[in-house]
């Protein structure tokens, strides 16, 4: 498959990039979001855990954790990064745990990159005890979509956010960096809560807060940019 092969090759890049301090938006934003919404688990499955900063950071306060990744490089850098957590090779479509196993799963910046979603989403609840959580980080599907971005409308003297085509489903494959290109599917907001509501996984939580001031500063610098969030997190509680 070629997702998969292409997040074999680039997860060096994705690496140096997004973890280990590299990246603001985790630093200052994703992963303490993910830390007050998971706050209190015990055993915890991180699906797509890439080289575990997510998994690492939830091991440290405590949890018994498992990282599940179908990138061997990124299992290897994880493993290699210690810190508690064991990892296992895996795809979110298709867990290799027992029914009920965790009372907290992660799936953090992940599922834009798995087709069948619907599936993983299900998967998610047969591994979840009743009444465990799901903290699902997305790039917020309203805002974020293919064509969405700042316009500086020199007309009018405005500044504002272009959402592009929302409605419409999208499987592409994004140059996110010179010669890397990698799968994302965009999805309209609706058809994750659907999901979700048939897996039985019901939202009892979501953050919508402004990007890091770090970030701004270094990409759009201007008041408007604290206006509209790039990250969605989704906490949800598993039926009885
Ligand atoms: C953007 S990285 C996020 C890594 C980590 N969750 C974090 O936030 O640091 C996306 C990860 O999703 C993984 N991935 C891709 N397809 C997947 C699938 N079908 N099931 C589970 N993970 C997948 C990739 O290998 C990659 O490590």
């Amino acid at each position: 498959m070629k997702n998969e092969a292409q997040w074999e090759r680039h997860a060096a890049w994705w690496q140096r990039n997004y973890s280990q301090g590299a990246d603001p938006e985790y630093e200052d934003h994703i992963l303490p979001l993910v830390a007050h919404h998971a706050a209190g688990a015990r055993r915890v499955l991180d699906i797509g855990c890439g080289e575990g900063q997510v998994a690492r950071q939830l091991a440290a306060s405590g949890a018994r954790v498992v990282g599940l990744d179908p990138t061997a490089a990124q299992i290897t850098a994880a493993s290699g990064r210690a810190g508690g957590p064991r990892y296992l090779r895996g795809r979110a479509e298709a867990l290799p745990c027992g029914d009920a196993t965790f009372d907290t799963v992660v799936l953090c910046a992940a599922l834009e990159h798995v087709e069948d979603f619907e599936g993983a989403l299900q998967e998610v609840a047969r591994v979840l005890e009743p009444g465990g959580r799901f903290v699902l980080v997305l790039a917020h599907p309203f805002l974020q979509t293919p064509g969405a971005g700042w316009v500086d409308d020199r007309v009018l003297n405005q500044r504002y956010w272009r959402i592009g085509a929302y409605l419409e489903e999208e499987r592409a494959f994004h140059e996110v960096a010179p010669g890397v290109d990698l799968l994302f599917v965009h999805r309209p907001l609706s058809r994750y809560v659907r999901a979700m509501g048939r897996a039985g996984l019901l939202i009892d939580d979501m953050d919508e807060t402004p990007p890091p001031p770090r970030l701004t500063a270094a990409h759009w610098d201007f008041p408007e940019a604290a206006t509209i969030p790039r990250v969605l997190l989704v906490r949800a509680i598993r039926a009885s």
